[in-house]
């Protein structure tokens, strides 16, 4: 029987064992480089001496929103500012907000900041997203809001959580700091729900450092976050309302403008990278391709896999540390679910199962715009030589 390039891998021995590695320049986990084109529009700013929020922002702002299928766009800070925003413009202190235990800390901690409680929901175990039939078995009479992650760059089940939100009455905020331009049902994110916030941080899809954006199709929720984003200020030196300052510059608009300009081109090459992953990590047994919530189209932020400990002999860190050893590093996504946060210690009242169970079980592979053959030949092999080897 002619050897397979799985099989021959097999027979090596890795690389943290004194073999030879797959390849001794690691492949690249992340591209966040700036162009001369993003240099010469934070420049040509500079120069102009106007670095407050001014039409670099506004501009950011209106081609964001139309880029997302929402009606209006407010930059802001960061991601968490966003969050803030959003929560603040759509929650009362007191409510009980449904919020994934499998996402960032901020998507959650910004409901305490908001003085409400978050009530901490599963996720379902191929998409990783939020599971919607938990949600709606953890409402509670003082629940007035779901918050969901768009995680990885995958949707949520929209049309779910949007009927969910319906019969219940809830608001709905949707956490996209991930998934610039993910689409469901045809339409952009920015056509569902209350309000869509953004983060744009260095390594994001859009990375413009720090940076950050909500979307609303709502006028009123529109005039609450601006006054929420500029200490309530309604004319000069005059405070309707308290308010913080979460203002983005026009340094930071004017590279959020310029990247966006090849967002799309940039989105559709890490689908084609994600699409040729799905058969490498789909060979190999043990390991799991990440699940594609039905009408959606992600972005792929990450290329998140699961890695089933049952059929190795390694734990998933010491998979992930012989790989490296190989030239392939990767990322947890996340190390803890949110429940396990310290943080959150006094709000947890339980540990939403699957939620718990991936913390040791996913790793994130190296996924940009900038891959290639050679590249996915390196992560090919490399993952097939450390499965091999650690084969139970
Ligand atoms: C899902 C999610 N929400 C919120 C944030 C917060 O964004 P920022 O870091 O811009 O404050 C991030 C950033 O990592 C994130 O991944």
């Amino acid at each position: 029987m002619p050897a397979t390039a799985a099989s021959s891998a097999r027979s090596a021995s890795l690389a943290i064992d004194g073999g030879a590695p797959v390849s001794k320049t690691p492949v690249p986990f992340m591209k966040v480089g700036l162009t001369e084109a993003d240099i010469e529009a934070a420049t040509a700013v500079l120069k102009s001496g106007m670095l407050r929020a001014a039409k670099k922002c506004a501009e950011l702002e209106e081609r964001f929103a139309a880029a997302t299928d929402a009606k209006h766009g407010l930059t802001c800070a960061n991601g968490t500012c966003a969050l803030q925003l959003a929560y603040g413009a759509l929650l009362n202190p007191g409510d009980d907000v449904l919020v994934p235990a499998w996402t960032y800390i901020a998507t959650a901690s910004m409901i305490v900041a908001a003085g409400c409680r978050p009530v901490f929901v599963d996720a379902l175990p191929d998409t990783f997203q939020i599971d919607v039939r938990d949600a709606e078995k953890r409402l509670t009479p003082k629940t007035t809001a779901i918050a969901c992650t768009h995680l990885y760059g995958m949707p949520v089940d929209v049309e779910a959580v949007q009927d969910l939100a319906k019969r219940k009455g809830l608001r709905v905020i949707y956490d996209a700091a991930q998934s610039h331009l993910a689409t469901y049902g045809g339409k952009g994110i920015g056509a569902f729900g209350d309000a869509v916030t953004y983060s744009f941080y260095a390594t994001k899809n859009l990375g413009t450092g720090e940076g950050g954006l909500v979307t609303t199709n709502d006028d009123a929720t529109k005039r609450k976050i601006e006054l929420l984003r500029s200490h309530g200020e309604t004319d000069k030196y005059l405070h309707e309302q308290v308010g913080f300052n979460y203002r983005m510059n026009d340094i930071t608009g004017a590279i959020g403008c310029s990247k966006l300009d090849r967002l799309g081109a940039e989105t559709d090459a890490r689908r084609a990278s994600a699409d040729r992953y799905d058969a490498i990590v789909g060979e190999i047994d043990g390991l799991t391709p990440p699940g594609r919530t039905a009408k959606a189209d992600g972005v792929w932020h990450l290329y998140t896999i699961q890695m089933d400990p049952a059929k190795f002999t390694c734990t998933r860190d010491e998979f992930c540390k012989a790989l490296l050893g190989e030239g392939v590093p990767t990322a947890t996504h996340y190390p803890r679910s949110v429940t396990r946060q310290p943080a959150f210690k006094d709000v947890v009242t339980d540990h939403p199962k699957v939620a718990d169970a991936l913390a040791a079980r996913v790793l994130s592979l190296p996924m940009h715009h900038g891959l290639g053959d050679e590249q996915f030949r390196i992560v090919g092999e490399a993952l097939a030589k450390v499965a091999g080897a650690y084969r139970r």
